[in-house]
């Protein structure tokens, strides 16, 4: 069997220890891997990572030392030409020219619709990887590069909070995250910030004011609000604008975290779910399925069908938001 692998969207810690596994399980059933860089606009223009011996074929020692490695080694893009039913006929094209029989997807939901796009018109086989640091896909508890990201915000939130306290001020700490709130959230929890906004659920800037009036009564000097970039306040500068027109009581600063989330060594948690998962995509191509992303709930590997994965929304987890409330209080 000849298996193309390739990672689409934003870049994701954890890219680089999935594809070993990939490429390690792959060459221990002696079947063949391709590493197909830059997305499916790589695909479309025929870019091959170099492989063994001169091949475009990929081995076991091609991917040595990338367990700790940040972003991925396939290189990454966000195709608009894939987007065209004519760059999905291009690209069946040339899965047929290199006599692929299956395709392995690393990425977050426009890589899964595009993943779902393409199983509709290619004879071959399509199994989804979730590789992005939002957190947002159905179908598993978490995305390879979630946890690393969080890591890296909590780092962050505690840096801040040595200058917040020194200055007696209040922080507006943005995150990325498109339209989840789950790496706001986590960070909030992880770092003890007192305020976390996010998409999933409205606050108006009277009752966010007056959460932080009690605080300062509480005898606080100094806040960290974490707000998700798809916050519908439109992210930490506009909310930091909103809340100061409606009173608050604290002189602020904002920060946006942004790209810095998504680089760095992964987290353990980050390198042994990319691990497992790669491993599983393998095991469940060779065992004829087709057109599902592998994920991990309640500790099971599961496969869901791509239609799901894309049209459903995860929801925010109501047990962590309650103990956000309770912690931060
Ligand atoms: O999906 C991953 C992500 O980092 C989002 O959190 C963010 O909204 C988006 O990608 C940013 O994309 P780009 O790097 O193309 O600006």
């Amino acid at each position: 069997m000849r298996i193309g692998v390739l990672c689409s969207g934003g870049d994701a810690p954890g890219m680089n220890p999935c594809l070993r596994s990939i490429v390690r399980t792959v060459c221990t059933c002696n079947d063949e891997i391709y590493g197909i860089q830059h997305g499916y606009e790589g695909l479309l223009n025929e870019e091959f990572y170099p492989g063994e011996n001169g091949s475009h074929i990929m081995g076991m020692r091609s991917v040595s030392g990338l367990s700790k490695l940040g972003g991925t080694i396939l290189h990454s893009s966000r195709s608009k030409r894939f987007q065209t039913p004519e760059g999905i006929h291009e690209a069946v094209n040339i899965l047929h020219k290199h006599k692929f029989n299956a395709l392995i997807t690393i990425g977050g939901n426009g890589t899964l619709s595009g993943a779902l796009a393409l199983g509709k018109v290619w004879d071959g086989q399509i199994i989804g990887l979730p590789g992005t640091i939002d957190n947002d896909l159905f179908g598993t508890d978490y995305t390879i590069g979630f946890s690393t990201a969080v890591h890296t915000a909590v780092e962050a939130v505690d840096k801040l909070r040595d200058t917040a306290g020194s200055h007696d001020l209040m922080f507006f700490v943005e995150v990325m995250g498109r339209h989840c709130g789950d790496i706001a959230l986590s960070t909030a929890i992880a770092s003890g910030a007192e305020i976390a906004c996010i998409p999933e659920i409205e606050e108006s800037p009277e009752r966010i004011v007056a959460r932080l009036r009690k605080i300062k009564e509480a005898g606080k000097t100094s806040v960290m609000a974490i707000v998700a970039e798809g916050d519908e306040s439109g992210g930490a500068f506009a909310m930091q604008k909103i809340l100061k027109e409606a009173g608050n009581p604290f002189d602020s600063r904002a920060v946006v975290l942004g790209h810095v989330l998504r680089g760095g060594s992964p987290t353990p948690e980050d390198r042994i779910l990319a691990s497992e998962l790669g491993n599983f995509a393998v095991s469940s191509l060779l065992l004829g399925e087709s057109g599902k992303m592998a994920g991990k709930i309640h500790g099971e590997l599961v496969l869901t069908p791509f239609q799901h994965c894309v049209a459903e929304h995860k929801k925010v987890d109501a047990e962590q938001l309650r103990l956000l409330h309770i912690v931060a209080s």
